[in-house]
């Protein structure tokens, strides 16, 4: 069994590390070895970053209920950021009449420790059909009983309603708001409204998505509910209709253990806001190599996962996108390499815990995965995507030389303005957040389009080289070591080893 094992594992990593048979890896990735060491260290740390996007769940068992079971208290993993920015925790009470009570809990700045207002948010929901648009999402009706606002200091509750008597004026009629006392913002009878001033849409609970992981090395169910975007222009938030997804809310009776926010959220109530705990943020290093931990799904119908590489040395990147046509990636439609530059990053004054770059795109290549795209690429006439009619399923082109590939709607040389922060996760695994694409499926191509919220985050896989710390911990292999180290070869060996007492392969997954 063991003996069996070991071959498939030293197998995989042969073929994944270089590259004989794996389309996910492109040509440049293996060329020009400079030493044994360090082309064995190359090859590892692919198959590290490439089993890390072929077993997205890093061995958990993953199922999607359709139709969803919603009921239930979904609370927050940590402090989300919605495009304003806004700073928020949510708590969200799904109950067996269809009825739901969902707190969301506003604050001052991003680790979420100064609760200024929490908003109180009843009604109704029913689901409807298995959605058209989002494959693996269900659509949704709701309607709202209320809304009501609680302020935490007395400074937001003057400063909110002087807002919202502003935005509908009169509203306030019986002097400034007070702190811990409810007002109402909408009420179902009375015709008393006034969520505009707040900026407030209940449209996320339109799309909905449940999954259930079985983390099977714990013998652990952890039950997560995602619901629709937001849209990133806050003006257009009442008109948006759903066609991605927030960060998923975990079940507060099925939750990662590990996750200490969500059990301060879920204590929570609007009189008592969650605090989280105060935590310094980290300074973006962006060397080394990310990769998706989900398949992601962006507006646009795509699903899709991305693996980057960023040379600190000299300012350059990589990124693959590899594009499927399944929510759970495993039809590949297409995949994209591009690369470029970076500038240096800069604190970002608007969005607190956000530094800002320049990315700069000279280079793409492209490749079909499938049939379908390879005739799409093949119909496409003038001279605007790689040689015109020559498009074959899995043999890649360079499409440099046609300033980009007019059919993905990709036009080079291409610059884009973004926003990344980075946290660690509960296993001291470094996350590289960078920002959310505009809903309107524009580019952030001028400054002032800049995102100020974040996309799904990726996780390091490999930093430029190991260090032995990194490759003897038991955290499922990952690498996030920072500083340089030598040994490459007596490390290989000793990561292989790690691999084989741990049970990441052979998951039903
Ligand atoms: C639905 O159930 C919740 C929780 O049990 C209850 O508070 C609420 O009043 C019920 N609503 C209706 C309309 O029955
Ligand atoms: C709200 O605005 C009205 C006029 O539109 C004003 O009479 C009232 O005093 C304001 N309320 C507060 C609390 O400022
Ligand atoms: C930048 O540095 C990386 C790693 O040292 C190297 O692989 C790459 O070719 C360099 N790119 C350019 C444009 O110099």
């Amino acid at each position: 069994m063991r003996g069996v094992l070991l071959r498939s594992v030293l197998a995989a990593l042969l073929l994944r590390g270089l590259g004989e048979g794996s389309a996910l890896l492109h040509p440049d990735s293996r060329s020009h070895p400079r030493s044994l060491e360090k082309s064995t260290w190359r090859a590892f740390r692919e198959s590290q970053c490439h089993h890390m996007l072929k077993h997205l769940h890093n061995g958990a068992r993953i199922t999607v209920q359709m139709p969803p079971t919603i009921e239930g208290h979904w609370v927050s993993t940590g402090c989300e950021v919605r495009s304003g920015p806004e700073f928020i925790t949510r708590s969200y009470r799904f109950y067996p009449n269809n009825t739901f009570k969902a707190y969301q809990f506003y604050y001052g700045s991003n680790r979420c420790t100064d609760p200024t207002y929490t908003l109180i948010v009843r009604g109704k929901i029913r689901l409807r059909q298995a959605s058209w648009i989002i494959r693996g999402g269900t659509e949704a009706d709701y309607q709202l009983h209320g809304v009501q606002v609680i302020c935490h200091t007395d400074t937001v509750a003057e400063q909110l309603s002087q807002l919202v008597n502003h935005t509908c004026p009169g509203f306030v009629a019986r002097g400034p708001w007070v702190q811990d006392a409810a007002y109402d913002l909408w009420r179902a009878e009375g015709g008393c409204e006034c969520t505009q001033a707040l900026r407030f849409a209940m449209h996320e609970l339109q799309l909905l998505r449940v999954e259930k992981h079985y983390l099977h090395r714990l013998d652990h169910l952890v039950e997560e509910l995602f619901l629709g975007d937001i849209h990133t222009d806050a003006s257009q938030r009442r008109f948006y209709r759903p066609s991605s997804y927030q960060p998923p809310l975990q079940s507060a009776q099925n939750h990662d253990h590990t996750c200490i926010a969500c059990r301060i959220i879920y204590r929570s109530d609007e009189h008592h806001p969650p605090l989280l705990p105060p935590k310094a943020d980290l300074t973006v290093g962006l060397h080394g190599e990310w990769v998706s931990q989900r398949c992601e799904v962006r507006p646009e119908v795509l699903f899709l996962t991305r693996h980057f590489i960023f040379h600190d040395n000299n300012h350059t990147w990589e990124g693959h996108y590899y594009h499927y046509s399944d929510p759970v990636c495993k039809h590949p439609t297409f995949t994209i390499y591009a690369r470029g530059r970076y500038s240096h990053g800069v604190l970002s004054s608007r969005v607190v815990g956000g530094t800002e770059f320049v990315f700069k795109v000279n280079h793409m290549k492209v490749t079909p995965m499938d049939a379908a795209t390879a005739s799409l690429l093949n119909v496409f006439n003038g001279n605007e995507c790689g040689a015109e009619g020559s498009w074959q399923v899995g043999v890649q082109q360079d499409v440099t030389h046609t300033n980009g590939c007019m059919a993905l709607g990709i036009k080079l040389p291409h610059t884009e303005y973004e926003i990344f922060k980075m946290e660690q996760d509960a296993r001291g695994r470094y996350l590289l957040f960078n920002g959310q694409r505009p809903s309107d499926g524009s580019s952030p191509d001028r400054p002032e389009k800049r995102a100020t919220s974040y996309q799904m985050p990726l996780v390091q896989c490999a930093s430029s080289l190991p260090r032995a710390e990194d490759l003897s911990a038991d955290g499922g292999g990952e690498l996030h070591g920072r500083a340089p180290g030598t040994r490459a070869w007596p490390l290989l060996l000793a990561a292989l080893a790690c691999f084989l007492t741990l049970p990441l392969w052979g998951g039903p997954s």
